[in-house]
């Protein structure tokens, strides 16, 4: 039986309404991607405010790898805030702070000590990496990369990559940031073979530290494992041996920015366990909350511990509700048989994205159930199809699924869809995907005519 249930047209008249209020109370800049008006949600379906139900194959960008409301992170919220909503860290200690501190040491790559401190957006988590390594080696630079993307504050966004979109208007930004290129194999320089692309990387990596920054000032290299906002670019595992030897090399610290590509998002814990790679801090968020506002850094205790007291925290990080509902996600997702469900939602997105009959679909590609199709207006030049991807992904809405943009060039229609999906429901989601993309191209082959 579908799933999708459309009652009125897309938005219907309650939330063409909410969305007037939108525009009248909310910022112009808040950027909103489809004109779903929510009033509900649980495991992959979502409802709303006219009575429509949808399929959400976007999870509040990536959020939701234990699916909308599970019962578990439900009533784990709700019996911690009978107990205890706040107190605050920096005052306090109690439990689920502690026992959350624990098993992120537990789960996350590394046999070494390790600490993990709390926060409360994957930007925050990434600043926290930054100041800490910055403290322990008493180095100013940080070495990040084209088309990353590691949030919104002011040293984040000066790491992010994409400046039309993210950064215009913004500057100036913080200094001691020095970006290099990551290879994006579907972008391999003509007359370049794979191979040679990887290894022309390789000795990039190491010209950089005389081209643009002596590796005795970098405090960190900072790796989206799998680049998300970038266009969920797994990056090749030689790529990040050879960050991780230069890190050993020159006494750098090795961050991984897991925020999008963590918590069985690509079939393990942790994407950069697919490498054999092991970073010495580990940035966290998204998943980890399963919707609430939580994230973490989790590294070797010397690292952690550079700080001196009282140097590092935050009035909300680590909250008591947010801990519990973190440990209940995190408990489910921790289950090889959870995380084997990526592996097959990615399986069957895969699959279903190279058979659908689109000359607009350029690549598909990805990594576990972190999976895109990038769009372009020509498979030979690879030119691409920003506008043509925004166009799929409002078809796809109209018609009942809940999806996202993604990439450098906001070409990529990206999935994050609940890796525990029952699986008619991801077809059901994936056919509608299908539909709207065979749409898109016939659309610009008659306007073409
Ligand atoms: C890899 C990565 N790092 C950092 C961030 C920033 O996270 P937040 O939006 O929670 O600040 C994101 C958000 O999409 C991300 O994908």
């Amino acid at each position: 039986m579908a799933s999708i249930k459309l009652k009125t047209e897309i938005p219907g008249p309650r939330a063409r309404a909410m969305l007037e209020r939108r525009a009248a109370c909310m910022p112009a800049g808040l950027a909103r991607a489809t004109d779903i008006v929510v009033e509900r949600a649980h495991g992959s379906l979502l409802q709303d405010v006219d009575g429509n139900t949808f399929l959400d194959l976007a999870g509040g960008i990536g959020m939701l790898a234990v699916g909308h409301t599970p019962e578990n992170v439900v009533s784990a919220i709700a019996e911690q805030a009978r107990t205890l909503i706040h107190s605050c860290a920096l005052l306090t200690t109690y439990e689920s702070y502690l026992r959350l501190a624990e098993v992120l040491n537990e789960v996350t790559p590394g046999s070494f000590p390790k600490k993990t401190l709390l926060a409360n957006s994957g930007a925050e988590a990434v600043e926290n990496c930054v100041k800490l390594a910055r403290c322990y080696t008493g180095r100013p630079a940080v070495i990040c990369f084209e088309g990353a993307y590691h949030g919104r504050t002011l040293l984040t966004l000066s790491m992010t990559s994409k400046y039309g979109l993210f950064k215009k208007g913004f500057g100036p930004f913080a200094s001691e940031i020095y970006r290099l290129s990551a290879p994006n194999l579907y972008r391999t320089p003509q007359g370049m073979t794979t191979d040679q692309y990887i290894a022309w990387s390789l000795h990039n990596l190491e010209h950089a530290m005389i081209s643009q920054v002596d590796p005795s000032a970098v405090a960190a290299i900072v790796i989206e494992p799998v680049q998300g906002e970038g266009g969920f670019i797994p990056l090749p595992h030689p790529f990040l041996a050879k960050i991780r030897e230069l890190c050993d090399r020159h006494g750098i610290v090795m961050v991984a920015d897991e925020v999008q590509s963590g918590f069985g998002r690509t079939g393990r814990m942790f994407a950069i366990e697919h490498s054999g790679v092991i970073p010495d801090l580990i940035a966290m968020a998204k998943s980890l909350g399963a919707g609430m506002p939580i994230s973490a850094v989790t590294g070797r205790a010397d690292i952690m511990d550079a700080s001196h007291l009282g140097g590092i925290g935050g009035t909300f990080g680590g909250s008591p509700v947010c801990c519990a509902a973190a440990l209940a996600a995190v408990e489910t997702i921790r289950q090889p048989a959870f995380l084997q469900q990526a592996l097959r939602v990615g399986d069957i997105i895969r699959s279903s994205l190279e058979a659908t009959d689109c000359a607009l679909i350029g690549d598909v590609r990805g990594l576990g159930a972190m999976m895109v199709a990038e769009l372009v207006l020509d498979r030979q030049t690879r030119e691409p199809a920003p506008a043509e991807t925004l166009e799929v992904v409002r078809h796809a809405a109209r018609h009942g699924v809940l999806l996202m943009r993604a990439g450098l060039y906001s070409n990529c229609v990206r999935l994050l869809p609940a890796l525990d999906i029952p699986e008619e429901q991801l077809r059901e989601g994936l056919a509608v995907l299908a539909n709207a993309l065979r749409h898109v191209e016939s659309q610009r082959a008659t306007a073409a005519r």
